[in-house]
């Protein structure tokens, strides 16, 4: 029997700004929350938060896109923005675009990562919870986690995943996908996801041969993009991701491991810069400085055999994650002296939805031929 795995985001109002989530709103969303599984539409759930960005995470066996969940998560935000507009909180409701539910939330802003899974005879698995950046943020972790032996030592050593991974990549702008395979097509690959506000890793399953079947996914990642679903920049996607862990699959260190390095990725101020993600436990994710840095939370879970969430255990809240805190800082030093200037402010194609078409407009005939 299936279970699936739903993890469904939404900023629906932030305190104070756009740094984190008011308590009272979690405590909303998990009276929701509590009323389904007790109707028997989820079998459990967990609330959390990543700066701005309410997080319901819920197992059930409706599988993925079920209106029954999806419609229930759509009211539990709704319930949250009543509490947020009551609180005068900050950009109340502002990821709910859509003024009615009508059977799935995809394309209504809020941000999901679903999986359906035969559950292995342990499941360990991660769901991470990024703030003030993009899908685009997980390409380079995620590849680093199912392709990379730098990274992944299984790779190379445990025979079950040495035929390597399928990789599912959307293209943002063309509503396509493609699925590539490693390790035989990685050039290929990277070639697309470098492009990581182009092309999105949306998913990974294993290959013909791994004992977990080919069409179930390993690793899930939201892909949806506010702005295009809004017609109008109304900020970054602020993406969440599941990753199985363990037993053919990367181990829980494995999976962690890509967070070491704090890589540049675009969000931060205005969704208009590039800077280090910080992998964070859930106290220190409040993004506060020019409102960020990017963050990331990574919660552990154990799926029982009924399908209930065994954890959370806050995974970055480790020393061993010091580093890659204190080398984010110096990268956020260090980009922030930029300014306004590029590569930290994100170049001209990215910053469509902002104040430089009407900078450019109102110069218009003012420009004149160099000779
Ligand atoms: C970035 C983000 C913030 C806001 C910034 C301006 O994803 O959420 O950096 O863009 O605080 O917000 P407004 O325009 O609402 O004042
Ligand atoms: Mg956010």
């Amino acid at each position: 029997e299936k279970i699936t795995i739903s993890v469904i985001k939404a900023d629906i109002g932030g305190w104070p700004g756009h740094s984190r989530v008011h308590p009272q709103l979690i405590e909303t969303a998990e009276e929701a929350l509590a009323k389904a599984k007790e109707e028997g539409t989820i079998i459990d759930f967990y609330v959390a938060y990543a700066g701005d960005d309410l997080q319901l995470i819920m197992t059930h066996k409706k599988g993925v896109d079920s209106p029954d969940v999806h419609g229930m998560a759509w009211k539990a935000f709704e319930e949250a923005t009543k509490v947020a507009k009551e609180l005068g909180l900050y950009g109340a409701g502002q990821d709910l675009l859509k003024d009615a539910f009508s059977g799935n939330i995809r394309g209504m802003g809020p941000g999901i990562a679903e999986m359906e899974i035969t559950l292995r005879k342990s499941e360990p698995i991660v769901t991470f919870h990024m703030d003030k950046t993009e899908p685009g943020a997980f390409n380079l972790p995620i590849f680093r986690m199912f392709a990379d032996p730098f990274n992944t030592a299984g790779l190379v050593i445990d025979p079950s995943m040495h035929i390597g991974f399928r990789f599912e990549v959307w293209d943002i702008l063309k509503h396509k996908r493609v699925i590539l395979n490693t390790p035989e097509e990685v050039y290929d690959l990277l070639a697309l996801i470098g492009a990581k506000s182009r092309y999105v890793i949306k998913r990974v399953f294993p290959k013909e041969g791994h004992k977990i079947s080919k069409d179930e996914p390993v690793a899930v990642i939201s892909t949806e993009k506010l702005y295009e679903i809004a017609g109008e920049y109304v900020g970054k996607d602020d993406p969440v991701a599941i990753v199985r862990a363990q037993s053919g699959l990367p181990a829980l260190g494995e999976v962690l491991e890509p967070f070491a390095f704090p890589h540049l990725v675009s969000g931060w101020m205005r969704g208009s810069h590039n800077g280090p993600i910080m992998p964070v436990p859930m106290h220190y994710a409040n993004p506060t400085r020019f409102d960020g840095p990017p963050r990331v939370v990574a919660l552990g879970w154990q799926i029982s055999p009924e399908g209930k969430l065994v954890g959370p255990v806050d995974l970055f809240d480790d020393p061993a994650f010091d580093y890659a805190r204190q080398k984010a800082l110096e990268i956020t030093e260090y980009m922030r002296r930029h300014g306004p200037f590029e590569p930290h402010r994100l170049p001209l194609e990215d910053m469509e939805y902002t104040t430089l078409p009407g900078v450019l407009k109102k110069l218009e005939e003012r420009f004149e031929d160099i000779e």
